[in-house]
């Protein structure tokens, strides 16, 4: 192996990949560590798979997923030329990394977040420049903005904290990197977020790119299919870096069923957030940690603080929490919430350990 490594490129050769949560799917194990939903995709979507004919593998798909910005544009009163449908948040963000970032130069995010940016930066041979978010989760606004980073990350909410940064905050983040800059406010767990959204940010600056994927709030995180919003130009911008069929015909008609069905995804969304309060609830009551979360998972330290023993014992009884072991993050857990019978699961676990 270290024969063939010399082929690579010395940044690509010298990189640690993004680690991704273990995908165990064996019977009887209680998956909390990838932040899915637990419930299946809307009724509609089934609908439109079991519609699915032969002729449509034959053929290629919609190049620029026309009936899912269609649909999505009406569902959120945007012009369609706003949307940059992708095979997951995760494709587009590699868009916007080679997009907005060159060899040598340093784009900038608040520690800790989402550690896929980092990987996606030293891809095209950049760096990281970590802000530190403040103990409270107020946004690091002078100090992300002294960067001056040609492309800046805010997951909101972010992960792994569930914490979310107010529209207007962002908005000042957005007018003071307008000079030389793009702000990509990464919206994965929006839904979760009880309506708190950037979205309008769009229409006002034209160097905000709002993400959006169907992982999470719409249940379907096999599919891959996540959706960039920002204004006509940027969206033409990214769409030269793009495979010229970066969605499949499979999920383009399933996004499109799942978008077109809002009431599902806010039934879907109103059980994890009861059960989200509800565990919290119970956690504290326990004497855990919890940081108040508007995500589907929360950050809990137990209260010795020994979060990997914790992680270990919880394996072993075949229920999978997230545990980073980073700085900042080595004393505590990222819990996915899950069904309520899950969630009781992991509490009679953690009362037995
Ligand atoms: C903050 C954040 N952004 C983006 C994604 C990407 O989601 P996907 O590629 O499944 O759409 C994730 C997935 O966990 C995430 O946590």
């Amino acid at each position: 192996m270290d024969m063939a490594m010399k082929y690579f490129l010395p940044h690509i050769s010298k990189l640690e990949a993004y680690t991704p949560g273990e995908q165990i799917n064996a019977p009887g194990v209680i998956k909390l560590n990838t932040n899915e939903n637990p419930y299946p995709p809307s009724p509609q979507v089934v609908k439109a798979l079991a519609r699915l004919g032969p002729d449509r593998l034959r053929k290629y798909p919609q190049p620029y997923a026309d009936d899912f910005r269609v649909a999505a544009a009406e569902v959120f009163g945007l012009d369609a030329d706003m949307i940059l449908p992708g095979n997951g948040g995760d494709e587009l963000l590699r868009m916007i990394a080679m997009s907005f970032i060159a060899p040598g130069q340093a784009a900038a995010a608040p520690y800790p977040t989402y550690t896929l940016y980092e990987v996606l930066v030293q891809v095209q041979n950049a760096a990281m420049t970590w802000v530190d978010w403040p103990e409270d989760y107020s946004l690091p606004l002078d100090e992300l903005a002294a960067v001056k980073a040609p492309l800046t990350f805010l997951a909101n909410p972010n992960a792994p904290t569930g914490t979310v940064v107010e529209c207007d905050m962002v908005a000042k983040l957005a007018r003071r990197l307008e000079p030389f800059g793009v702000l990509v406010v990464d919206e994965a767990y929006f839904d979760f977020a009880g309506g708190a959204t950037c979205l309008p940010l769009v229409r006002e600056h034209p160097n905000v790119i709002i993400l959006r994927t169907l992982s999470k709030g719409y249940c379907m995180a096999g599919l891959r299919f996540g959706y960039a919003v920002a204004c006509r130009e940027l969206i033409a911008g990214l769409r030269k870096v793009k495979d010229s069929y970066n969605c499949d015909a499979i999920s383009i008609a399933l996004a499109t069923a799942a978008i077109k069905d809002q009431k599902y995804r806010q039934w879907a969304v109103d059980q994890v957030v009861a059960e989200r309060d509800r565990m919290s609830a119970e956690l504290t009551g326990r004497g855990w940690n919890v940081l108040p979360s508007r995500s589907n998972f929360i950050l809990v330290r137990p209260p010795d603080g020994e979060a990997k023993r914790r992680y270990e014992a919880l394996k072993r009884r075949n229920i999978l929490v997230r545990y980073f072991g980073s700085r900042r993050l080595s004393d505590k857990l990222r819990i996915t919430i899950g069904t309520p019978a899950e969630n009781s699961a992991l509490l009679a676990a953690i009362d037995r350990m």
